[in-house]
């Protein structure tokens, strides 16, 4: 990473330029060298002209769409799955989120289930959460599309997501489709029985090698193809057809807006990426927001 001299502003290959590259080439993509982009001030003076951009974007869309991964939650204290400190490396995800597992050895399954229940359940929204209850309101037609399962965004204000993995507080019956709430009695010797039909309970989430549930993904590619900005938050995009989402709006004339720390499948081809904490930079962008608005 360079050195953040205001003196390296006027040139590139020095100063600020060794960590901030615009490729003029690629459209408005930008590529920022940088671990933490608002705490910076030089970085944040030079992120303040490129939010005036997005500013301008915004104000200019009618519809949004915005996608979230495990990394919006990060912030809150919910491990993502393929980070440094993701679940994936103390467990392997076939012995645990699969319907084969399940079947096998529920009670490992229920365990782990039960485990990241009480995990998620101390755990609060975030900024990045709350950012985008309020961002809805900038826009005509808003949606909020997930990956995550742990209900954050409904506990921060968002009433209406299209929860594309399920929600891990909601258990649901194989057979007859009824729902149950996480205090359903569970025996973890056993894989709990629905009272109404007898058939199996399992946690309601979307497990490997299982299809998402038709609805909502569809719904997500519908709106997803007609957004005129789309943001994706958090997400390592490697996950379809989630991943799928962001690629439909561009293509169909949507501007992208790529919200993460690393560099993803996306990075590619987003018109701009933030490599920040989203618990940073979407409240930063509704402070720009709402500036831009004020009548002095
Ligand atoms: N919170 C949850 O509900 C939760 C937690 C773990 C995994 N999952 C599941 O994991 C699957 C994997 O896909 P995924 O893309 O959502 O997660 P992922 O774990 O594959 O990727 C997380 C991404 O978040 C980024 N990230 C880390 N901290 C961040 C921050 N502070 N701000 C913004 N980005 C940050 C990482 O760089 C990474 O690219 C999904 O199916 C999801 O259901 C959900
Ligand atoms: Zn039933």
């Amino acid at each position: 990473m360079g050195t953040f001299s205001p003196a390296g502003r006027r040139g590139r290959g020095e100063g600020i330029w060794e960590s901030v590259e615009l490729l003029p080439g690629r459209g408005r993509r930008l590529v920022f060298d940088a671990n933490n982009c608002i705490g910076n001030r030089y970085l944040s003076g030079y992120l303040d002209r490129v939010l005036g951009d997005v500013v301008q974007v915004i104000l200019k869309a009618r519809s949004c769409v915005v996608l979230t991964g495990a990394g919006i939650s990060a912030e809150s204290g919910v491990p993502t799955f393929r980070g440094k400190e993701g679940l994936w490396g103390k467990f392997r995800p076939e012995e645990l989120a699969t319907m084969e597992a399940f079947m096998a050895n529920p009670k490992i399954v229920w365990e782990w289930y039960n485990w990241r229940r009480d995990l998620m359940g101390s755990v609060m929204p975030n900024k990045g959460h709350y950012a985008l209850v309020e961002l809805r309101s900038w826009f005509q037609r808003y949606t909020l599309v997930t990956q995550n399962v742990d209900n954050l965004h409904r506990l921060a204000g968002s009433d209406e997501v299209l929860e594309l993995h399920g929600n891990i507080y909601r258990n649901i019956c194989m057979d007859c489709r009824q729902f149950f709430d996480a205090a359903v009695e569970i025996d973890p010797t056993a894989i709990p029985q629905c009272k109404r039909c007898g058939g199996k309970i399992r946690p309601d989430v979307v497990w490997f090698g299982e299809l998402l549930p038709s609805e909502v993904i569809d719904e997500a590619f519908e709106r997803s193809a007609e957004a005129d900005l789309f943001l994706s938050v958090g997400t390592s995009a490697l996950v379809h057809p989630a991943a799928t989402l962001p690629l439909v709006a561009k293509r169909n004339g949507a501007i992208l807006i790529e919200v993460n720390p690393e560099e993803t499948a996306l990075s590619e081809v987003a018109d701009y990426h933030f490599p920040c904490p989203s618990g940073e930079f979407l409240p930063q962008l509704l402070t720009e927001l709402r500036e831009s608005t004020c009548v002095h």
